[in-house]
């Protein structure tokens, strides 16, 4: 029996996780309580959650007003140094997908990586160390719809990084990019277990998105009408 919408509303809000890889921020908002569903182009075997294999775009655009909440990651190739200097070209899909955002009129937050943050509005950035990881990974974080965030304090950065890719030594942060060493290692340090190579070096790891999640949850619920 479908059950009325303020009732389902009370047991979980509803996010769509568009350009979701194998789910690094998908976790993290399943975490923080919402019901996630997920869409990325390629079949994603990994993603922990549900799924649906398409175009962001088009997906924001039919459906995107049935969400409560939407996040996204436009794949960051364009912009990462590594992309660069290996002279791959990808097509640059933050402008259209803010379009389509702010078309369902739905609260939203677009990540990307730092190569990309001057495209992005007033982005927040969030780093490991503001949740105890021994990763630095900076993402930056746009949002629209209603949503805003504030930039959290940033703690100083006093562990040395290791160089991209390398093995990490005892002491070092790893930076977990490219074909780099050490999958399980990053699974721990990242909190995702469940993925891969291809999907970690992607991937935001799920405490910042918890982090955002409950923000968004405590900005929803009072606007919907609904207790925690
Ligand atoms: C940077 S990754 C996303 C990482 C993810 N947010 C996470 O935390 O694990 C970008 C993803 O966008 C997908 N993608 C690229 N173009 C797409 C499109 N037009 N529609 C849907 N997905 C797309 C890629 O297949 C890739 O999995």
């Amino acid at each position: 029996m479908t059950q009325p919408t303020d009732i389902r509303r009370a047991l979980a809000l509803r996010l769509l996780d568009g350009y979701c890889c194998q789910g690094g921020a998908g976790k993290g908002y399943h975490d923080a309580g919402f019901e996630v569903t997920g869409v990325d182009k390629d079949p994603q075997t990994r993603y922990p959650l549900a799924f649906h294999q398409g175009d962001a775009i088009e997906f924001i655009r039919e459906f995107g007003a049935g969400f409560d909440f939407i996040h996204v990651s436009p794949p960051c190739q364009h912009d990462s140094d590594c992309q660069r200097i290996q002279g791959n070209t990808h097509p640059d899909l933050i402008a259209p997908t803010r379009n389509a955002l702010n078309a369902t009129g739905r609260p939203w937050t677009m990540e990307n990586v730092r190569g990309a943050a001057a495209k992005l509005q007033s982005p927040v950035v969030l780093c490991g160390t503001m949740f105890g990881l021994k990763t630095y990974r900076h993402r930056y974080f746009e949002t629209g719809g209603g949503f805003t965030l504030t930039q959290p304090e940033h703690p100083a950065h006093t562990a040395p990084q290791a160089k991209m890719g390398r093995p990490v030594p005892a002491g070092y942060f790893g930076q977990y990019v490219g074909n780099f060493s050490g999958v399980q290692q990053a699974r721990n340090i990242l909190e995702v277990p469940w993925m891969n190579r291809d999907g970690i070096r992607e991937c935001v790891p799920p405490a910042y998105t918890r982090y955002i999640g409950r923000v968004a949850q405590a900005h929803l619920r009072p606007a919907l009408g609904v207790t925690a």
